[in-house]
C-alpha cells in the first residue's frame, strides 16, 4: 500500500481523530448482533492508546437521515467497545457540539472518547466543508480505519482529510493489502462466488473479475436473472427484468474468455416470502407458478463445493439464499464450510457471507474476512475509494 499509516507519524500526546466503521447490525432492542466490525478496529485503538495518543472515535450507525434518533445512538457500541478493551470509553452526546468539545478538550494521554453518530448531522453525507473543519478542529491527526465506509465521500471519511494530516489505520491497510493480494496475485483456479439480491450491485466486480477468474459460482436472487436470460421458468422468484440483457452479455463474455459460469441446477422454493414458509426443492430452471426461489438446492451446494475444493484462490461476496430466514441459510452455510475447509487463499466480504463464516466458527480458517460490503465490491472492481484517495501517500 502506498498510503502512510499512523506508524509513519508521531502520535504520542496527540489528539487522533479515528474514523471507524461501527455500523453493526442490531436487533429491535438495540442489542448488537455481530461485533466483527468493532473487534476489527481494536488493533488500531489499542496501538494508539498504548502509544499515549488521545483517541477520538467517530462512526455512523444506520441511516438516520441527518437527524437525531435514539434508535441509532452509538451508546451500545461504546459500551461493547469498553467491555472489549477493558478501559473506559466516554460517549459524547453530540459530534461537534458542547459535549464533544468538552470531553475531547479535557482528555489525558491514552484516553478514549467516542462521538455520537456522525449521521445525526446532514452535513456529514453532504461532505460539507465547514462541518469537516469543525470535526478537524477537535484533533491534531486524522486516521481513517473505516474501510467499510471508504466508498462514501462524506465529511468524516474524506472531507476532514483536507484539514488534518491524514493516514490509514491498521484495518484500512490490512483490507487494502489483503484484497489487492488476493485479486492481483491470484493463483488459478480462481473461483469467484457471488450471491445476494441484485446483479446491478455486482456488474462492476463481475466485469473486472471475468478477466482474472476461472470459475464463477452464482447463487442468491441474482442467479434468477441469469436463469431468465437462459429461458428458465422462474415462478414468482425475484429477479431483475431490466438486467436480463446484462446477464446475457456476461454469459457471452465469459464464454469468450473461457471462464466457467456455474448457475444453480436446483433450488429451494416456497410459496411465500416468509421465515416459516413451507419449502421444497425443484429444478432451478423450472420453478412452478406461485413459488419463488429462496436458497440453492442440495445438488447445487455439492456442485459449488466441488469447484471450491479445486480452487487455489476464492473470493466470495453475498449470500446464496435468503439468509435472514434461518430456514433458507443452509446453502450459504454449506458454502461457508466449503470455503473454510479449502486450502486456497480466501477472501470473504459482505455482511451475510461474513456472518455465516463467523457463526460457524470458521473466521480463523479464512485468509481475509473483509469488513466491507459495498466498499469491498467497489475496491474489487478497481474503483478509487474516496476514503483512501484522500490519505497521504508515503
Ligand atoms: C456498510 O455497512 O456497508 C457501511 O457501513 C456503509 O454504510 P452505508 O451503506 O449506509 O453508507
Amino acid at each position: 500500500m502506498n498510503k502512510k499509516t499512523f506508524k509513519d507519524i508521531e502520535v504520542v500526546g496527540k489528539k487522533v481523530f479515528v474514523r471507524v466503521d461501527f455500523n453493526v447490525p442490531m436487533d429491535e432492542s438495540n442489542k448488537i448482533l455481530d461485533d466483527t466490525r468493532i473487534m476489527a478496529a481494536v488493533p488500531t485503538i489499542n496501538y494508539l492508546v498504548h502509544q499515549g495518543a488521545k483517541v477520538i472515535l467517530c462512526s455512523h450507525l444506520g441511516r438516520p437521515k441527518g437527524m437525531f434518533n435514539p434508535k441509532f445512538s452509538l451508546a451500545p457500541v461504546a459500551k461493547r467497545l469498553q467491555e472489549i478493551l477493558g478501559v473506559p470509553v466516554k460517549l459524547a452526546s453530540d459530534a461537534i457540539g458542547e459535549s464533544a468539545k468538552k470531553l475531547t478538550g479535557e482528555m489525558e494521554n491514552g484516553e478514549i472518547v467516542m462521538l455520537e453518530n456522525i449521521r445525526f448531522y446532514k452535513e456529514e453525507e453532504e461532505n460539507d466543508d465547514n462541518f469537516a473543519k469543525d470535526l478537524a478542529n477537535l484533533a491534531d491527526i486524522y486516521v481513517n480505519d473505516a474501510f467499510g465506509t471508504a466508498h462514501r465521500a462524506h465529511a468524516s471519511t474524506a472531507g476532514i482529510a483536507r484539514h488534518l494530516p491524514a493516514v490509514a489505520g491498521f484495518l484500512m491497510s490490512k483490507e487494502i493489502v489483503s484484497l489487492s493480494k488476493a485479486v492481483d496475485g491470484a493463483e488459478p483456479p480462481f473461483v469467484v462466488v457471488l450471491g445476494g439480491a441484485k446483479i446491478s450491485d455486482k456488474i462492476g466486480v463481475i466485469a473486472k473479475l471475468l478477466k482474472k477468474a476461472n470459475v464463477f459460482l452464482i447463487g442468491g436472487a441474482m442467479a434468477y436473472t441469469f436463469i431468465a436470460a437462459l429461458g428458465g421458468k422462474l415462478g414468482m422468484s425475484r429477479y431483475e427484468e431490466d438486467k436480463i440483457n446484462v446477464a446475457k452479455s456476461i454469459l457471452e463474455e465469459a464464454e469468450k474468455l473461457n471462464v466457467k459460469v456455474v448457475l444453480p441446477v436446483d433450488v429451494v422454493i416456497a410459496n411465500e416470502f416468509s421465515p416459516d414458509a413451507k419449502a421444497k426443492q425443484v429444478d432451478a430452471f423450472n420453478i412452478p407458478d406461485g413459488f419463488q426461489g429462496m436458497d440453492i438446492g442440495n445438488k447445487t451446494r455439492k456442485l459449488f463445493a466441488k469447484e471450491i475444493k479445486k480452487a487455489k484462490t476464492i473470493v466470495w461476496n453475498g449470500p446464496l439464499g435468503v439468509y435472514e430466514f434461518k430456514k433458507f441459510q443452509k446453502g450459504t452455510k454449506k458454502i461457508a464450510k466449503a470455503v473454510a475447509k479449502s486450502d486456497a487463499v480466501s477472501v470473504v466480504g459482505g455482511g451475510d457471507s461474513v456472518a455465516a463464516i463467523t457463526e460457524l466458527g470458521y473466521a480463523s480458517k479464512v485468509t481475509h474476512l473483509s469488513t466491507g460490503g459495498g466498499a469491498t465490491l467497489k475496491f474489487l472492481e478497481g474503483a478509487v475509494l474516496p476514503g483512501v484517495e484522500m490519505l497521504e501517500d508515503k
